[in-house]
């Protein structure tokens, strides 16, 4: 590889030139492999491009040569668990090193910032990218498939679901800590903040929440019947969520519901990892 690219962290103005790269960049990979593209639309994916690199705790990487971008790489670090993602480097640009250094400097800061761990999602054929995230030494945790289909809006027995309201975040935690062993309370926060969380319960007691059964939101529960019901009061599923394959009985009930396979997509970590206990749906990040 060259040593002319410059890496540095975003601005605002990164936005809209990095989401572009990416947009294009998944959808080249997509096509190449006859699968639907993992981005929304291109205004979607500049929106949140704009929202990452403003927010607070995320952490953004840009690579430039000749002083133009040619990729970028995101860290969500609102939490003690870091998610990195979305990496993508412009399609001409691609295979020559640029992505080893954009990943390789995320996991950097993640390891300076003393993150409990590292994860990630990614498309499971796209082998340049397992193949790369593996040597960097990240680990294949969880074998997901991306979910789509109409919402099934069906009540499930004993379950209600209702909006989260700030009060609801402790016990939420706990679900969390219990399932995954660490606790997403700053992104939960941030989503009951923006309307968007949802928590189910069950004889008075919350056992499930999530912040969006889509590739933007994560979802964690106490039983499968929780977390059906998460999926069932879901109004749509944006452009799919991740589903563990190994939870057989809510992957059987899903197909039984009419939803459909998309997209296989494989999630990583690297550093501490705890099997995790309890159903739940990664975010796109983790
Ligand atoms: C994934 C992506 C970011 C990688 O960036 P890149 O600049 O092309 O990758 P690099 O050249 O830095 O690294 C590729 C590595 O994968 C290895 N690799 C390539 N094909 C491989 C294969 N089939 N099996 C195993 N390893 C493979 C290369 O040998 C190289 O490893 P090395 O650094 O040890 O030499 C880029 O392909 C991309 O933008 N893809 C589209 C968007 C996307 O899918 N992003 C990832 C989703 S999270």
């Amino acid at each position: 590889m060259g040593g002319d690219i410059l890496l540095r962290t975003g601005q605002i103005a990164d936005a809209e030139p990095c989401a572009k790269i990416c947009f294009e960049a998944f959808e080249e990979v997509a096509k190449e492999h006859n699968f639907p593209t993992d981005m929304p639309t291109r205004e979607i994916t500049s929106k949140i491009f704009t929202f990452m690199i403003s927010q607070p705790g995320y952490y953004s990487v840009i690579a430039e040569k000749d002083g133009k971008i040619i990729g970028s790489n995101f860290l969500d670090g609102r939490d003690t668990t870091a998610g990195i993602g979305p990496l993508s480097v412009e399609p001409n640009e691609q295979n020559k090193g640029v992505g080893r250094l954009l990943m390789q400097d995320a996991v950097d800061h993640a390891l300076e910032k003393n993150f409990q761990g590292i994860r990630l999602v990614t498309a499971t054929f796209h082998n340049r990218a397992v193949g790369l995230y593996s040597k960097i030494g990240f680990i294949v945790r969880e074998q997901l498939s991306a979910v789509h289909g109409s919402p099934i809006e069906r009540d499930i027995p004993e379950c209600h679901v209702r909006r989260a309201v700030f009060a609801d975040l402790e016990e939420c935690n706990k679900v969390c800590l219990r399932v995954h062993g660490y606790d997403r309370g700053s992104e939960l926060r941030d989503s009951i903040s923006r309307g968007k969380a949802v928590v189910v319960g069950r004889e008075g007691r919350i056992s499930g929440y999530s912040t969006g059964v889509s590739y933007a939101g994560h979802s964690a529960a106490v039983t499968n019947q929780d977390l059906k019901a998460l999926i069932s009061a879901a109004p749509s599923f944006g452009i799919g969520f991740l589903l563990p394959m190994r939870n057989n009985e809510v992957l059987h009930w899903c197909l039984d519901n009419g939803l459909r396979l998309v997209r296989p997509m494989t999630l990583m970590s690297m550093g501490p990892y705890t099997e995790p206990k309890g159903p739940f749906l990664p975010s796109i990040l983790y």
